[in-house]
C-alpha cells in the first residue's frame, strides 16, 4: 500500500518516493523548459545591463542556487511564475561564494559573463561530482586565449582582462561548458573569434540565441564552428527557454517500459533524433501527433540495442541511465558504453537490487534482459540516475522505494506529479520509517 501520511517536502528533508509498478499510464505528459539551458541563460544574463526576461524556467533547486548566488553578488533576481526577471545592473561584486560554487557546477557558466563585463571575476572551482571528475580546463584555457590573465590559486579560478580580443581557439573536446563559457566571453570581446570543434548541443544553440536577443553577433551555433563578432555593448531582452529534451525522454521511457500509450510536448523533435532512434529500434512506434506532440505506443516486442554516449548529435550521456532501466527488461543482450563520464553507471547496483541482470566493465555495462523487475527500496547516486530508478519502478511488480532525491529535485519539475496525473501510484513520503 502507498502510505497516505504524505507531506510537503521540506529542505531538509526530501522524502521517500513509494511506487507501486505495473500500473498502465495514459494521457498527456507535459515537458518544463531546459534545466540546462535556463542556467546558461542566467549566467548570460550578466553580460548586459538592464532586466532580461526569461520565460519557461522550472523551478528546481539548481534554478534557485543559481539565482541565490546572483543575489548574493547584487543582482537582482524575481520570479513570476515560470518566468524570472534578472537585472545584473548593479551588480557589487566579481567575486562569486564558495558555499554556492561548490553546490552547483554550472555556477561556474558565470565566470566567462562576469569577465568580460566587469575586465575581471573570482569564481571557486566547481570540484568533482559524483558522475566524473569534470575538470574545467578548456574553460580556462579558452579565456586565456582571449587574452584574459588566468591564474587558480587555492581553489579559486581568478581572471582579469582590460580587453578580450578575438581570436581563432580550437577545443580539443566539444566540451558544453567550456563552448558556453568561451561564446559568451567572446560576445564583449574586440574583434572576431572563431571557436572550432565547438559543442553543437541544442542547449548551446539557446544560449546563443539568447546571446542575439541580447545584441550579440553570433553565427554557426549547432554546428561544431561558432564565429562571433564581439560588440562594445549588449542590451537586455527577453527570451523563452527550449523544452528539456532529457526530461522529454524520461516521459517517453516512462510511457514505453509501462507499456502505455501516452503523448509528450511540447518537444522539438530535431533535439531527440538519437533516443527516438533508439525507441525505434527497441521496437516502440514514436511519432508526431501534432506541431510539436510525440506519442509513444507499445510495438510487438521490445528487443535490446547497444548504445554509446557521445557529445550531440550522438547519444546524450543524460539519457544514459534511463535507456539502461528500459533495456533491462527487453529481450536480448544489449551493450551500453559510457563514453563521456568515467563514473555514470552509478544506477546499476541499484537495478541490480531490482532484479536486473547488469554486468559492468569499466564504463560498459551488459545488460541481459530479465522478464521482469521486483520493486525494491534503492538510492539515487545522481539526478538521471534518480529518474531511472523512478522509470525502474514503474515497471516492477510490487513496491520501490526510493532515497536520494535531494538529486532528483535538483532536476525535474514535480516529475512524480507529472506521472501520478496519467495514473502512476507514486507518492512522496516525509513520514517517519517503519
Ligand atoms: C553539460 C550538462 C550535463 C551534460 C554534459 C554533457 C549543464 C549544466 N550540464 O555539462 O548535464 O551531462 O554537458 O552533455 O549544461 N571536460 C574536461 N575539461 C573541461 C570541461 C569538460 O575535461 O574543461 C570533460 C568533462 O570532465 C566530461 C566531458 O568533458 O567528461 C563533458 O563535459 P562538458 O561537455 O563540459 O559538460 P558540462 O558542461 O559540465
Amino acid at each position: 500500500m502507498v502510505h497516505t501520511n504524505i507531506i510537503a517536502a521540506t529542505k531538509s528533508d526530501p522524502g521517500r518516493l513509494l511506487i507501486q509498478g505495473g500500473v498502465n499510464l495514459s494521457g498527456h505528459l507535459p515537458v518544463s523548459g531546459a534545466k540546462n539551458s535556463a542556467l546558461a541563460l542566467m549566467a548570460g544574463t550578466l553580460l548586459a545591463c538592464g532586466p532580461s526576461l526569461i520565460h519557461n524556467v522550472p523551478p528546481l533547486a539548481d534554478i534557485t542556487i543559481l539565482s541565490k548566488l546572483l543575489q548574493s553578488m547584487g543582482v537582482r533576481v524575481e520570479r513570476t511564475g515560470n518566468s524570472l526577471t534578472i537585472d545584473p545592473t548593479y551588480i557589487t561584486t566579481h567575486r562569486a561564494p564558495y558555499e554556492m560554487v561548490s553546490q552547483l557546477r554550472a555556477s561556474f557558466f558565470i565566470l566567462g559573463p562576469l569577465l568580460a563585463r566587469l575586465g575581471m571575476a573570482r569564481v571557486p572551482l566547481p570540484g568533482g561530482c559524483a558522475i566524473g571528475a569534470r575538470p574545467v580546463d578548456l574553460h580556462v584555457r579558452g579565456l586565456s586565449a582571449l587574452g584574459a590573465e588566468v591564474s587558480i590559486e587555492h581553489g579559486i579560478v581568478e581572471a582579469r582582462a582590460t580587453q578580450l580580443r578575438g581570436t581563432h581557439i580550437y577545443l580539443d573536446y566539444p566540451s558544453v561548458g567550456a563552448t558556453e563559457t568561451i561564446m559568451m566571453a567572446a560576445t564583449l570581446a574586440e574583434g572576431e573569434t572563431i571557436l572550432e570543434n565547438a559543442a553543437r548541443e541544442p542547449e548551446v544553440s539557446d544560449l546563443a540565441n539568447f546571446c542575439i536577443a541580447l545584441g550579440a553577433q553570433i553565427q554557426g551555433a549547432g554546428t561544431p564552428q561558432i564565429v562571433i563578432k564581439g560588440r562594445p555593448h549588449l542590451h537586455a531582452a527577453e527570451y523563452t527557454v527550449i523544452p528539456d529534451r532529457v526530461e522529454t525522454v524520461t516521459l517517453l521511457i516512462a510511457g514505453a517500459i509501462t507499456n502505455s500509450t501516452v503523448t509528450i510536448g511540447p518537444v522539438v523533435v530535431e533535439h531527440l533524433s538519437a533516443p527516438l532512434t533508439k525507441l525505434r529500434d527497441i521496437g516502440y512506434r514514436v511519432e508526431l501527433v501534432g506541431a510539436d506532440t510525440l506519442q509513444i505506443a507499445p510495438g510487438a516486442a521490445r528487443i535490446g540495442v547497444d548504445l554509446e554516449t557521445l557529445p550531440f548529435p550522438g547519444f546524450p550521456t543524460d539519457m544514459q541511465a534511463l535507456f539502461t532501466a528500459l533495456l533491462a527488461v527487453a529481450e536480448g543482450t544489449s551493450i551500453i558504453t559510457e563514453r563521456v563520464y568515467e563514473n555514470r553507471l552509478g544506477h546499476v547496483a541499484e537495478l541490480r537490487r531490482m532484479g536486473a541482470d547488469i554486468r559492468t566493465h569499466d564504463r560498459i555495462a551488459i545488460v541481459q534482459g530479465v522478464s521482469h523487475l521486483s520493486g525494491a527500496p534503492v538510492q539515487a547516486t545522481d539526478l538521471r540516475a534518480a529518474a531511472a530508478l523512478i522509470i525502474a519502478g514503474l515497471a516492477a511488480h510490487g513496491q520501490t522505494e526510493i532515497r536520494g532525491l535531494h538529486h532528483l529535485d535538483r532536476g525535474y519539475q514535480d516529475l512524480e506529479g507529472k506521472l501520478r496525473a496519467v495514473g502512476a501510484r507514486i507518492e512522496r513520503v516525509i513520514s517517519p520509517e517503519v
